[in-house]
């Protein structure tokens, strides 16, 4: 894809930018209480899939099962190794400087086979392990109850379709919460319900890929809505004060920005639809859905012949019970699209065609396949600031994706320029957020993009039976971010 004219532009802006630096920078820095981390999940790090007693879980199933649904057939069997690589992955962490950690539980290393009962000791004993040698170094671990790895039992009674999952989660959450709530300080229930949802069960971009869209999405989410607020709780009754902790729950947004002024109602309602449809019922005053989607649903689905609305209704009680189930938005963000209106043209059944929004990326737009748009960031906060009574935001993802080079420059442009929006946001927008996260430590298996897509600030060589890990410019760019905590100077791209 023009890899080779990039890569000039690239050289020529970097130059240029470099030499007007002084100009491209803010003065702002980070203020005291800011925390700074790096993020990784259970199964894009972890490996010994079948060791310890751990169960089959639905990557480890569609790995192995069909093998052509990752672009490069691999799998998460060894990856990085971190399940008996942790200590050199914090030694990296400790390299860093970072205040935190943000890892995920392998839920099938706690139950096997999902079934809440007689919790696997191994899996167990090897959490309180890796939590205990963050501590031994000052590192605080930021838990992730739930990232993407359901455990195959489970996906085969139909997943997070079934609400049978609400009381099996909160059982399993349960136990994480008897065993590490008097070390853990920040608690997140679910990573990304959009992408799980949305382009899980209503699309084939990631397992189960089940293709149905405009119904299994919001079934979808509504037990996943109705999971974390009970685990949230169960957690703010009985284990909160274990540790003195706060809870919260990962989002991925991106910006949507109107592509021309007539298009900000449709812009609005493709954030509400993206992003509201789990933000609305827990974060904002009235609970629930967003209005625009149960009336957008409801009347097509009413057009299709429906008795009742394909998006799912809450009871009142439903309603007061997920409200207000948070103490932080951890917020996953990458990058931006522009949308305009489009009404659907034929009666097909979609989440799309739901929404009557299309999105797309402006070519202008430096960064390739995931355009850098440091202003969407910027945008995004001051969305949830005003839409949500402005909550408390730990960025619990943010990051580029390359094919693995070690001089990324573009990767540290990418943070550069972000972790300045970042810096206007809280300094000119006062947004509340009191954390950052960068993913990811290190390089790993990134879903359906298999090993060919990377996001670390560490390479680990996969071909390298010892996966070896070696700091990117990134790691460095980072590092001294961290120390001087002001941003620095770094290449623009604009
Ligand atoms: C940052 O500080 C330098 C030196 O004090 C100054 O020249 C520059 O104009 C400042 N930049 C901004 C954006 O305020
Ligand atoms: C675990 O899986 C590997 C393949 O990844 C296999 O070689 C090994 O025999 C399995 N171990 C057990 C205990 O099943
Ligand atoms: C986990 O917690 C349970 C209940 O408190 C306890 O019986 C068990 O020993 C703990 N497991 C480990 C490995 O510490
Ligand atoms: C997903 O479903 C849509 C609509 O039914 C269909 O057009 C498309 O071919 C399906 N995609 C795959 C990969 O099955
Ligand atoms: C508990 O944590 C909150 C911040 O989340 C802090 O304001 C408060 O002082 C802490 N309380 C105790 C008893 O440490
Ligand atoms: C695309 O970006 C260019 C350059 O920033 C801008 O001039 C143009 O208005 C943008 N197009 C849309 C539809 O926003
Ligand atoms: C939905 O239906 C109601 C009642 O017929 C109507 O007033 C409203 O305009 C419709 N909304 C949309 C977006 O079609
Ligand atoms: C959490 O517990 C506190 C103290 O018991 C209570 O005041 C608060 O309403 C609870 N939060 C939610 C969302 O239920
Ligand atoms: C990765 O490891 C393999 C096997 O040890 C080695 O041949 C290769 O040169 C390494 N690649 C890099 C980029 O270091």
């Amino acid at each position: 894809m023009g890899a080779n004219k990039n890569a000039v532009f690239l050289g020529i802006t970097i130059l240029i930018c470099l030499i007007a630096y002084r100009e491209c920078a803010s003065n702002y820095t980070f203020p005291s209480y800011f925390l700074f981390g790096t993020g990784t999940s259970s199964y894009q790090i972890e490996g010994a899939w079948n060791e310890s007693g751990k169960g089959e879980n639905l990557w480890d199933f569609v790995t192995h099962n069909t093998p052509e649904f990752i672009d490069d057939r691999s799998n998460g069997d060894i990856a990085c190794d971190s399940y008996h690589k942790y200590e050199e992955d914090i030694a990296l962490l400790k390299n860093l400087g970072v205040n935190f950690y943000r890892f995920s539980v392998s839920w099938a290393r706690i139950y096997p086979n999902g079934y809440p009962y007689n919790p696997n000791q191994e899996g167990i004993a090897y959490y309180n392990t890796l939590i205990d040698a963050l501590l031994a170094q000052n590192i605080t671990p930021m838990l992730t109850i739930h990232h993407w790895d359901v455990p195959q039992r489970l996906q085969e009674l139909g997943g997070w379709t079934n609400s049978r999952m609400v009381n099996i989660f909160t059982e399993y959450a349960r136990t994480l919460l008897e065993n590490f709530s008097d070390r853990i300080k920040y608690w997140i229930t679910f990573n990304e319900p959009y992408t799980f949802c949305n382009e899980g069960y209503g699309s084939t971009r990631y397992a189960p890929a089940l293709n149905m869209s405009g119904r299994a999405d919001y079934l979808c989410a509504h037990n996943v809505l109705k999971s974390h607020a009970a685990v949230y709780h169960l957690f703010n009754n009985t284990y909160r004060s274990r540790n003195n902790a706060t809870m919260g729950i990962c989002l991925s947004a991106m910006w949507y920005e109107p592509s021309s002024p007539e298009d900000e109602e449709a812009t609005e309602r493709t954030r509400q639809f993206i992003i509201g449809l789990y933000s609305n019922p827990i974060f904002s005053t009235n609970g629930d859905y967003p209005e625009v989607m149960k009336e957008y649903i409801g009347n097509r689905s009413v057009a299709q012949g429906y008795s009742k609305s394909r998006l799912p209704q809450f009871t009142s009680d439903e309603i007061e019970f997920i409200k207000g189930t948070f103490d932080f938005l951890g917020m996953n963000h990458y990058t931006t699209r522009l949308a305009r209106n489009s009404p659907p043209t034929n009666n097909m059944v979609s989440f799309n065609s739901d929404m009557q929004t299309e999105m797309w990326v402006n070519s202008s737009w430096p960064g390739g396949r995931e355009p850098i748009v440091p202003s969407g960031f910027r945008k995004l906060l001051t969305w949830i600031k005003n839409t949500y009574n402005n909550p408390i935001v730990y960025i619990t993802e943010n990051g580029y994706g390359d094919n693995g080079e070690l001089d990324d420059y573009v990767r540290v442009s990418y943070y550069g320029s972000y972790l300045e929006a970042l810096l206007e946001a809280i300094n000119e927008d006062n947004v509340n957020v009191r954390g950052y996260s960068a993913w990811s430590l290190m390089d790993n298996f990134e879903w359906k993009s298999g090993y060919t897509w990377r996001y670390g600030i560490y390479s680990v060589n996969f071909t390298d039976p010892n996966r070896p890990r070696t700091a990117k410019l990134s790691a460095t760019f980072y590092k001294n971010v961290i120390a001087n905590r002001a941003v620095g100077d770094y290449p623009s791209l604009s």
